[in-house]
């Protein structure tokens, strides 16, 4: 790479224009009949030609070799990696809990160690989504990845990572997200020695900004806290690999070069991070809990008004102030599916059982709350102002069932008894 320390742009979607080295980019116009320093120029749709300006995404790279020199792929075989239909098992109404998958003793990188737990739709059709938890203990290297199949919303739970991408270089560690879009290629890198984390894998519309309605201009994630990376390239030959997932499965291309070769980039089709300590937390200053809608930091929007093919969710430290509330998430049953996740600390809703690196399903309609140890709690509690700190979960929320893996349903990490946790409220009505 020829940066050392790494560089970001801020905005969110914006038309980004960045060049590691100085007068690369063309001035007013995208493909000159020669590009500056012998480069090529490309273009990456992230959405059709024809798409609405408002829609539109793609980015013009200038690169020291087009896209196409590689060789020819092989289908691979991928032990836990399932994608594309999930038809493996029947979706299940039980409530599904699942302690942290370990990273595995034997070398495994980011594309070795991703681990399919659950999805819904289809690749194919463009429309649901995939849960993968990654489990890594060594950098990609020479190996580079590209994903045809939708966009990675990549969440840390543990070990720092470095995404070397076509657009540069972006660290990302727990508490931050990362979001790869569709078919830009890169590579992961630890920068400690394990590394573990979930990934969300949209099919459907690309992932943005929830709109704000009465909350007004501000609020939520703003759009200046998400970063972008300046351009930085690799000039390097060797044999070297690039992976691609199409449809569902795993194909491998010898490459005699990194791909990560773009000097200068413009447009507004690119990896971005976010660091979630910078949501600007709204909540009930007078009573009752309000919907977990209100904690959205990306949605990706489906064809029926406000009801999303994916949204990111995120239950980070905040106040709880509301009076006479049963503060923690109530008792419900939400037509919506819930996938939800722990980066560190403790969700409000459970006592003991959901781990950090673990997950829980709550499927389309599965009715879930409170365990008793924290409806006892919260109902008793003298109502204070309370700040919820030094805890951070979040929820993949989908209007598809979710549908989960046959490793998943089978993995010794299942809870068994997941359910108990409900069983032992007692009748208090009397008439
Ligand atoms: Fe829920």
């Amino acid at each position: 790479m020829s940066t050392s320390t790494n560089h970001y742009q801020s905005g969110f979607g914006n038309e980004f224009a960045t060049e590691a080295l100085p007068g690369v980019l063309p001035v007013g116009q995208n493909s000159p009949q020669k590009v500056a320093r012998g480069l090529y120029a490309e273009q990456l749709s992230g959405t059709a030609f024809t798409a609405p300006r408002s829609e539109n995404r793609r980015s013009w790279l200038y690169r020291i070799r087009p896209s196409a020199v590689h060789g020819k792929f092989v289908e691979k075989n991928h032990a836990t990696l399932c994608g594309g239909v999930f038809d493996e098992m029947s979706p299940s109404p039980n409530q599904l809990r699942w302690n942290p998958f370990p990273v595995p003793s034997k070398a495994c990188d980011f594309i070795d160690g991703l681990v399919t737990i659950a999805g819904n739709g289809s690749s194919d059709a463009r429309l649901g989504m995939a849960i993968h938890l990654y489990l890594a203990n060594r950098s990609m290297g020479d190996r580079f990845f590209y994903n045809t199949d939708g966009e990675l919303l990549i969440v840390p739970q543990s070990g720092e990572l470095c995404l070397r991408t076509e657009f540069g270089l972006i660290d990302v560690k727990p508490g931050e997200i990362a979001v790869i879009p569709r078919g830009v290629r890169f590579a992961v890198d630890l920068k400690e020695d394990t590394a573990r984390g979930y990934i969300c894998e949209n099919y459907g519309a690309l992932l943005r900004l929830p709109d704000l309605g009465p909350i007004g201009a501000n609020g939520l994630a703003n759009p200046r806290d998400f970063l972008t990376p300046v351009a930085a390239f690799e000039d390097r030959q060797g044999e070297f690999e690039l992976i691609a997932k199409f449809s569902g499965k795993i194909w491998s291309a010898p490459i005699g070069h990194s791909p990560l070769d773009v000097v200068a980039w413009h447009g507004n089709y690119a990896p971005y991070k976010y660091d979630l300590a910078h949501f600007n937390v709204m909540n009930s200053v007078s009573f009752d809990h309000a919907d977990p809608s209100i904690f959205t930091v990306l949605t990706s929007p489906s064809s029926l008004p406000g009801t999303a093919n994916l949204d990111f969710v995120i239950f980070p430290p905040r106040w709880m102030v509301a009076e006479n509330t049963f503060r923690p998430p109530w008792f419900h049953r939400n037509v919506m599916s819930e996938y939800m996740g722990l980066v560190h600390g403790q969700y409000d809703a459970k006592a003991e059982g959901f781990l950090p690196g673990g997950g829980s399903l709550h499927n389309c309609m599965s009715a879930h709350g409170p365990d008793v140890a924290s409806f006892e709690k919260a109902s008793n509690a003298e109502l204070h102002p309370q700040k919820i700190d030094a805890t951070l979960a979040f929820m993949f929320e989908t209007r598809l069932p979710i549908r989960p893996t046959k490793l998943a349903l089978e993995s010794p990490q299942l809870q068994s008894n997941y359910m108990d946790c409900w069983q032992d409220f007692k009748k208090y009505f009397t008439n």
